[in-house]
């Protein structure tokens, strides 16, 4: 068993199964890399205010050096006796560095290293987020673009409600995934605030540079309170958040691709690579992959409850339950950029069945608030063409048609304003080449979109 860097007040050794429970060390581990740059800026900053000796820094930089390829060979051995990370790096910075190891700790504490840890981390994995969400922008926009003719339902309530483009059904998840990307925009800003130098609360007695700290580390901003640097994990509830929202946007997707490759739908058609049989039933093709990431969601958004849940009443400043701040957060970080980046990868393959869409289109009576609004454009109030229309659709469901089956002398009992023109108003064409309104799915509104969405991505 390691000595502690704590026990010198302790006569009792720590009992195993105390070792055991407060261990973080099988996940922290992951934290290495910035725990290392964390501790050489430290070093560096402390050799720079002439608390150490540059001597003394190189010594301990170079010591760090090796320990970071021992770490990244796999080389390194852990031991649940040193509980985290940061007592692991440290106590191995003795064996390898000498008593200057000591040194390495001054004006520092695990609260505010832990702290910055786990920022530096999550910085890098937000800004992987990013370009996963920019990478799948860039899918959706292309998917769109590649069927920018197709027609298909759309649907409120999931019954068939008006005709849209199915670009523009695309471009609506496009506009769901900038959402987000701009929220893990802006929760790198408070993500990239350097804690360092607030030690275990209170700041410290030495003549520390935190600005030069962050400067080293690349951060922004630091800290303005010493409490609040190492209490504070709003960034993480944030970025929880965010993670939160974006899954549900996929979820959302993927519900719609498993409805769509179902023979009831039969839109689309996965591609083999993308998806899977069953065991018993030879016949079956299941799109597990839509399925998994809409169960994945409740992983992520457990994460944010659970972390919202331990930070609840949490008296200032740091206390060990916010250790439990890293499984859920490493684990929705992994979660969603695997989520983000499947669907990458998925949605290209798909095929897109433009007759089945069409056909669901021209079938049950999309067409009839046109023929409402032609009504209207004849001279009649919408609330009285509404309920002709009603009247007319109640008709021709009972003569087994669509509207634009019935003809005229079937049509005129209803409205002595209906005329032959009317027809071409309900062709699916011109349903969608009318809703010219902003936003809506008109031809060249959806062009221009795309236009936009195309140079919207190219600026980065
Ligand atoms: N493993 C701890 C955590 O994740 C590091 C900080 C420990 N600080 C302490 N005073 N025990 O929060």
């Amino acid at each position: 068993m390691a000595e502690k860097p704590w026990d010198g007040r302790f006569s009792e050794k720590t009992d195993k199964s105390v070792e055991a429970f407060t261990a973080s060390i099988a996940y922290d581990r992951r934290l290495y890399p910035y725990d290392i740059a964390g501790s050489i800026a430290h070093c560096r900053m402390l050799a720079k205010v002439g608390v150490i000796t540059d001597e003394e820094a190189s010594q301990l930089v170079e010591g760090l050096g090796t320990i970071k390829r021992e770490l990244d060979h796999g080389k390194f051995v852990f031991d649940d006796s040193l509980e985290d990370i940061h007592m692991h790096i440290e106590a191995r910075l003795l064996q390898v560095a000498g008593k200057v190891a000591q040194k390495l700790h001054t004006a520092r504490s695990r609260n505010d290293q832990v702290a910055l840890d786990v920022r530096m981390y999550l910085r890098e994995e937000t800004r992987q987020t990013i370009d996963l969400l920019k990478g799948l922008r860039t899918v959706l926009v292309d998917l769109a673009e590649a069927h920018a003719d197709v027609v298909m339902p759309g649907y409120t309530h999931t019954q068939r409600a008006q005709p849209v483009l199915f670009a523009h059904h695309m471009l609506a998840y496009y506009e769901m995934f900038f959402r987000d990307q701009q929220r893990f925009n802006e929760c790198l800003t408070r993500i990239n605030v350097m804690p360092l130098g607030a030690a275990a609360l209170a700041g410290t007695t030495y003549p520390i540079d935190r600005t030069y700290t962050a400067e080293l580390l690349d951060f922004p901003a630091v800290s303005a309170n010493s409490m609040d640097a190492v209490s504070d994990r709003d960034f993480v509830l944030e970025f929880l958040s965010a993670a939160s929202i974006c899954m549900v946007h996929l979820s959302r997707l993927s519900e719609e691709l498993v409805l769509w490759s179902t023979s009831e739908f039969g839109f689309i058609t996965l591609s083999d690579a993308f998806a899977t049989g069953s065991s018993i039933m030879p016949q079956k093709k299941n799109p597990d992959i839509p399925e998994i990431v809409r169960g994945k969601t409740g992983r992520v958004v457990g994460a944010l409850m659970a972390l919202i849940t331990l930070m609840k009443s949490l008296p200032m400043a740091y206390n060990r339950d916010m250790q439990e701040d890293k499984e859920p957060l490493f684990d929705a970080v992994d979660t969603l950029k695997a989520c983000l980046s499947i669907n990458a990868q998925m949605l290209p393959r798909i095929t897109v069945n433009r007759d089945t869409m069409r056909r669901a289109a021209s079938m049950g009576f999309l067409n009839a608030t046109d023929m409402a609004d032609y009504l209207v454009g004849q001279g009649m109030p919408f609330r009285k063409a509404h309920d002709c229309v009603g009247k007319a659709v109640a008709f021709a469901l009972e003569k087994g048609k669509e509207l634009d089956q019935l003809t005229l002398d079937e049509l005129k009992p209803f409205s002595q304003l209906i005329k032959p023109d009317l027809f071409d108003h309900l062709t699916l064409e011109h349903m969608i080449d009318r809703r010219q309104s902003l936003g809506g799915t008109a031809t060249d509104n959806v062009r221009q979109a795309l236009a936009e969405a195309r140079k919207v991505l190219a600026a980065g």
